[in-house]
């Protein structure tokens, strides 16, 4: 009863001709290959192939929903989706934070976060009663108490797989999956010069409205940093992919990886976003305990499918992503919505933070409104006749690696 059964609808839903089709054809993409050209564009248009992904990546890679900080509390909980299942993040009285499926065990209600202060989660549609580990509490009108007593014993809200990163909070619907950290180990080194000073998350607003595209045409657009210098003219010059002898750097990409990693100079140590883009005079102050070569740099780290990071010397600033159709997703962060920042209690203290943050989020803006017709052409030309099979420059060596990501994380479905 308790049983949480991910394959169960898999292959009726993935396999349908079209997937099969577009599958072949990645199939035949070798190692060379996939990092040369671009993927099928029907694996970008389809809801076929959405519906696939959903089921082979969503539901079987590590996802990030938010941060520890927003589960503070013993009772504190976070509601969310994880390749569309509603999904519940809870913090118990022992401390330990889970991930719990929403839909009630009774007849499918999704149940929504307790109430302040209540550290019970209710079903809305007969009150049926959790505690924070899943454990069915109560049952109104369901029998004697020997009955719900049995209820009791035998009902309870499958838990979920979930490993915590650097205060991010990662699920998987995987059961079996391969641990998290391990996977990102190349970003460890990047981590001590924040997590001396300490960092605080203000989380990002989720978008409600879809943006148009599909979830790879997001995340290419932030890893790719031969677009800079031509599409964001005035708001990303100070930081830019080629600067003399210097320029982007990127890091190796081995399989088994879930980190896609560049990171560019800054004209000047020390700076940031500001209301006008990046900048040398950066709202957020560079922090101290960074080491030199990260006062100097913003590193765009991209952790498939769901995160993007920018670690800037005055913050990281991070983006969710959650897909909602072939041609929709969902975005939070200060580009896109507002907010999704770690920022040092020195930072936070400052009297004039809000305005700070205000500055912040109008930089991201502005760089935003920039990318969000790229995009959209970038879609619209997956429908094309004429969609090409790309070519890739050294500007561009992020965008192979996501696709041998991709084509790892499609053979690991072919082969079930
Ligand atoms: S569906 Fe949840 S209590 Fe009935
Ligand atoms: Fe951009």
């Amino acid at each position: 009863m308790d049983t949480y059964t991910p394959s169960r609808t898999r292959h009726a839903v993935t396999r349908t001709p079209e997937v099969e089709g577009l599958l072949e054809q990645i199939d035949r993409l070798d190692e060379k290959t996939a990092q040369e050209k671009m993927l099928p564009a029907g694996c970008y248009t389809s809801p076929a192939f959405f519906a696939f992904e959903q089921a082979e990546v969503f539901s079987r890679t590590w996802i990030c929903v938010g941060r520890v900080e927003q589960v503070a509390q013993p009772g504190d909980c976070l509601a969310t989706e994880v390749a569309s299942e509603p999904v519940l993040v809870v913090r118990g009285d022992d401390g330990d934070i889970r991930a719990l499926s929403a839909i009630c065990r009774h007849r499918g209600e999704v149940i929504p976060c307790a109430e302040a202060g209540k550290k019970v989660l209710r079903c809305p549609l007969h009150y049926w009663t959790y505690d924070f580990q899943g454990r069915l509490v109560g049952a109104p009108r369901m029998g004697d108490a020997e009955a719900v007593q049995r209820l009791r014993q035998a009902v309870r809200l499958p838990s979920l797989r979930l490993e915590l990163w650097h205060g991010f909070i990662f699920v998987n619907l995987d059961e079996k999956a391969a641990p998290l950290a391990p996977s990102l180990a190349k970003l460890e080194p990047l981590w001590a010069g924040y997590e001396a000073t300490g960092l605080k998350a203000m989380p990002p607003v989720m978008s409600d409205t879809p943006l148009p595209w599909n979830w790879k045409v997001h995340v290419e657009n932030f890893t790719d940093a031969y677009h800079t210098e031509y599409v964001h003219i005035g708001t990303h010059d100070f930081a830019p992919s080629v600067l003399g002898d210097d320029g982007v750097r990127y890091m190796d990409m081995k399989p088994g990886d879930n980190a896609i990693v560049r990171s560019v100079p800054m004209r000047k140590p020390g700076g940031g976003m500001n209301s006008g883009g990046w900048s040398e005079d950066s709202a957020f102050p560079a922090i101290a305990t960074l080491p030199p070569e990260q006062r100097e740099r913003i590193t765009f780290a991209m952790l498939p499918p769901s995160l993007l990071l920018m670690m800037a010397p005055g913050t990281i600033a991070y983006t969710l992503i959650r897909p909602a159709g072939a041609e929709a997703t969902l975005a939070g962060s200060d580009r896109v919505t507002y907010g999704g920042w770690l920022l040092p209690q020195s930072t936070l203290d400052l009297p004039d933070l809000m305005e700070r943050c205000a500055a912040v989020s109008a930089g991201g803006s502005k760089i935003w409104a920039q990318d969000v017709p790229m995009n959209r052409g970038m879609q619209a030309s997956k429908h094309s006749r004429f969609s090409p099979d790309g070519i890739y420059g050294p500007l561009e060596t992020t965008l192979p690696q996501f696709n041998l990501w991709l084509l790892e994380t499609y053979r690991r479905a072919m082969a079930g």
